[in-house]
């Protein structure tokens, strides 16, 4: 039977009992803090079962996109390596909202595999709860006794609370379950052991294929249980684990479900997965069977995270799906030899197996290709930096070993760890994966300290945890005002009463106030525009607000001092020449976003924005560079905009559906509430709650001043408007007419700019031909100066050349002669005085036979000219800033070979 039949009967057999089938909620939950993913087929659901909504009907039936790869339920580290764990899966559910229990949950259950899937009886066994003292709830005897009147009571398993009481996180809906297990060993094996001390016991192939869960609790934040206002049946049931049973197979990864997607990995690497029939492979095949299995799963989680909305990123959800795609990768990187993006090509695949029953993977298809493709290339040149950069601190680190080596006839075999300060250092900073790194030492013969890197890590927390830290005084309640009131719309000015202050440490400028006022015209930070400054002035003082922010509803205003009186009155007065800055900016990114969608496309979303007195930056999806020409065409499109003189038109408080039928752009991710207020200039209406231009007018004109990438699919404008572009425009003009002054006023500055180029190319030619005949003379001279020691032909000298021509000295002498060991050091002026440079050449069979390594040398040598560098054992230099030193370091080349 196919997977899709297989999806098809579920859904159907549920319909025929009276549930409605809906469609799969988003893998991505925006709005529930306790949860980052969906992680059951219930989560959609919580609020119904805790009673705060009500659903369209009490019986539901679907399959759910489900995520477990963070917070409770996290399998991410075991897939791939088993057969049977998913990061995303399908979860086939039936739902009871306050309507049947038990009782028909299990015998209905019990029909669908036995008789519509038709799995026999003695391949199945279940679970039910013996109940928990701590959590005063008792063994679950109505269960036992549904299941008795089905299925043989030796086939009943009692389960504790870990396997059978279900729980979505650690808060919510949750109460005791009954599994269903399936065994699908060979007779044989059967024969040999029974099944039933398998369940739950981590085999293959026996495996949990269903849980009902009777849902009568709710967890509460302080870990205790309350009971739920109404009863309710939620059941899960592994969609792929399904499609093995019933596909005859004794991994998911051979069902159809993954079978097209290894069938395109194996095409990609030209490797070979071997299905899970197949034993006594070898350990070579199996680590790649394991990295074609990771490859397979993370990408249909991936590619429905970001169709469903969640782009990778570097916090929270986004960055959960990152590190899923980076695992994916590294495991091609390290197993399958794959240095070029290619799971992206797997969307494909994806979208034409699951794009029928999840349309959203077919609509989304470019954007989730592009996407990848940019992470994994983003990710491999992270990975080739970070390799170079742990080859050369490999190098560093073993210096000390290599020379003892070198120095003991012996090579006696010192044994190192590698730094763990290190290794975390390259996680941290280049995203460079721990077993990763792990593995290179390992290949080399190293171990890592793993202590070390243990220690780093939790320094860096404590460190992280030590800066978010803000130590804050309790509120000092001055008068008793109502609720504080923002004003802001209407006026920039007005008298206030303070209603409480409080003093706070906030680390980066010191000790500060935050003040509530009774009502304030000041605009807190919000919907990316910073907040107001100003004063607050009463007859005897002035006290400077530095800045206004919102926090659980209170508006706070924050200042160095406290005013002395402060039962006093004070007029409050916004900065209105930075809010004015402010709200062109602010107008000009409504405009601008709907000229980029209009222009690019309607997959530009906005992804992130800024809006201050001084600029604009905006952060949108988007796959390309946006072209000088697209630039311009978005320019003109504000600019048209700000010509029409379009009046503001605020709607304050409208019904949110209201505001979206009237064609209102809402942000994607953004929780809004029932009223909403809308901004809308022409065609531009956007939900927002920002401080705007009375008319377009007011903006004067739009520049954008850069465009680039932030992340992989993400692009950033910056724009400036008013005087902004004014004082712009005055400066390129000026830097101008600075340009024609230096050239002495030519005629035609950009032809007299093309022939200085054109001039200076020549020059460099010519001194680079100079240099090359200047070597060659050299080469005569130098090739007398050569020196035996030990066996080894050996120079080292300062040479008037630049390092390219050193470069070009070394290898035309190493190609005439063999065992040469040469160190030149070249001494080039360049704007910040005498430059010294290090060069250092060693025949290859040097290398091999006594264990020379240039790489090391000039990275010795370096530190009398005080620099550093590298390169190949062969070949490597080093730059410095101590000229002076250049003697020392060659007098001490000969140490090397000494
Ligand atoms: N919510 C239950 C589970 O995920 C059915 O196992």
């Amino acid at each position: 039977m196919k997977s899709q039949d297989i999806r098809k009967q579920f859904l159907d057999f549920f319909q025929s009992k009276g549930h409605l089938i809906v469609p799969s909620a988003p893998i991505v939950l925006k709005d529930d803090p306790t949860l980052m993913f969906n992680n059951s087929g219930m989560a959609q659901f919580k609020e119904f079962f805790l009673g705060n909504a009500t659903p369209k009907s009490p019986r539901i039936a679907d399959t759910q996109k489900c995520l477990r790869v963070s917070g409770k339920h996290n399998d991410l580290e075991d897939v791939g390596f088993d057969t049977y764990h998913h990061t995303m899966f399908e979860m086939l559910g039936n739902w009871s909202f306050g309507d049947y229990f038990k009782k028909e949950a299990i015998n209905w259950a019990w029909e669908l595999l036995t008789e519509v899937y038709k799995i026999p009886k003695e391949n199945l066994y279940v679970s039910v709860f013996e109940g928990n003292e701590a959590e005063n709830v008792p063994f679950d005897q109505e269960a036992w006794d549904i299941w008795k009147e089905l299925i043989d009571e030796d086939r009943i398993i009692l389960g504790n609370k870990k396997d059978n009481f279900w729980e979505m996180g650690d808060q919510g809906p949750c109460g005791p379950c009954s599994e269903i297990h399936v065994d699908l060993r060979t007779d044989a094996e059967k024969a040999a052991v029974s099944g039933k001390s398998l369940v739950n016991a981590d085999h293959p192939q026996v495996v949990e294929i269903w849980n009902n869960v009777f849902m009568e609790f709710n967890r509460k934040a302080d870990g205790s249980l309350e009971k739920l206002p109404a009863k309710h049946v939620d059941t899960g049931m592994g969609f792929e684990r399904l499609c093995m049973a019933l596909q005859g197979k004794t991994s998911n990864y051979d069902t159809d479900v993954f079978t097209p997607l290894i069938e395109k990995v194996e095409e990609i690497t030209g490797l070979k997965y071997t299905s899970n029939e197949i034993q006594n492979i070898s350990e070579e095949q199996n680590k790649t069977n394991i990295a074609i299995r990771v490859i397979v799963d993370h990408v249909r989680a991936v590619a429905f995270a970001i169709a469903d909305g969640q782009l990778p990123s570097n916090t929270g959800a986004g960055y959960v799906i990152r590190r899923i795609l980076r695992r994916a990768i590294r495991y091609g990187f390290t197993f399958l030899d794959t240095k070029e993006p290619f799971i992206f090509k797997l969307v494909e695949v994806l979208a034409t197996q699951m794009g029928d029953f999840f349309p959203e993977i077919k609509s989304q298809q470019t954007l989730v290709t592009n996407v990848i493709r940019e992470e994994e290339a983003s990710f491999l040149r992270t990975l080739d930096q970070g390799l170079q950069l742990l080859d050369n601190e490999i190098l560093n680190h073993f210096a000390k070993e290599i020379i003892d080596k070198h120095n003991d006839g012996d090579k006696k075999n010192i044994e190192y760890l590698f730094s763990g300060d290190i290794a975390f250092k390259l996680y941290d900073t280049f995203g460079f994966p721990k077993d990763l790194t792990v593995l290179i030492l390992k290949e080399k013969g190293k171990t890592l300290d793993e202590i070390g890197f243990e220690i780093s890590m939790n320094e860096q927390k404590a460190r992280s945890r030590k800066a978010s830290q803000v130590s804050m005084d309790d509120w000092k309640l001055i008068t008793l005002g109502s609720n504080e009131k923002f004003v802001g719309y209407d006026q920039t000015e007005n008298e206030v009463k303070i209603t409480r202050v409080r003093k706070f440490d906030s680390k980066k400028d010191g000790i500060l106030y935050q003040i509530v006022l009774d009502n304030t015209p000041f605009y807190p930070e919000g919907g990316g525009q910073v907040g107001d400054k100003g004063i607050l002035v009463s007859a005897n003082e002035t006290i400077e607000i530095l800045d206004t922010k919102k926090e659980n509803n209170l508006i706070l205003h924050i200042t160095k001092t406290l005013p002395e009186n402060l039962e006093g009155t004070f007029t409050a007065k916004v900065n209105t020449d930075l809010r004015t800055a402010s709200s062109k900016n602010h107008s000009a990114t409504h405009l601008m976003h709907l000229g980029l969608r209009t222009i690019l496309g309607t997959h530009v979303e906005q992804k992130g924005s800024l809006v201050n007195p001084n600029n604009l930056r905006f952060d949108f999806s988007h796959f390309s560079k946006v072209s000088d020409e697209e630039i311009k065409q978005v320019e003109d499109f504000v600019n048209e905009r700000i010509q029409q003189q379009l009046p503001l038109i605020e709607r304050r408080s409208i019904p949110i559906q209201q505001a979206l039928d009237e064609g209102a752009m809402a942000l994607f991710g953004e929780k809004y509430g029932d009223n909403v207020r809308a901004i809308k200039f022409g065609e531009s209406m956007e939900l927002c709650g920002g401080i705007h231009v009375e008319n377009t007018a007011n903006i004067w004109h739009f520049k954008i001043i850069s465009e680039g990438a932030v992340a992989a699919g993400i692009r950033r404008i910056e724009a400036i408007t008013g005087d902004a572009v004014k004082a712009y425009f005055a400066k390129q003009e000026n830097t101008l007419a600075e340009i024609k002054e230096t050239l002495k006023n030519p005629q035609d500055t950009i032809k007299a700019v093309v022939s200085l180029q054109d001039e200076n190319a020549k020059l460099k030619k010519q001194v680079e031909q100079l240099l090359k005949d200047k070597a060659k003379g050299m080469k005569t001279e130098l090739d007398a100066q050569i020196i035996e020691v030990n066996g080894i032909k050996f120079l080292s000298t300062e040479v008037d050349l630049d390092a390219n021509g050193a470069k070009d000295l070394a290898y035309e002498l190493g190609q005439k002669q063999t065992n040469l060991f040469l160190v030149f050091g070249t001494i080039s002026p360049d704007a910040s005085g005498d430059k010294p440079m290090l060069t250092c050449y060693i025949s290859k069979e040097l290398v091999a036979d006594k264990n020379l390594n240039a790489g090391l040398v000039v990275r010795e040598l370096g530190k009398y000219i005080q620099g550093g560098g590298g390169g190949q054992p062969f070949f490597a230099t080093a730059g410095g800033k101590n000229a002076a030193g250049m003697k020392e370091a060659l007098d001490n080349a000969k140490q090397f070979i000494l």
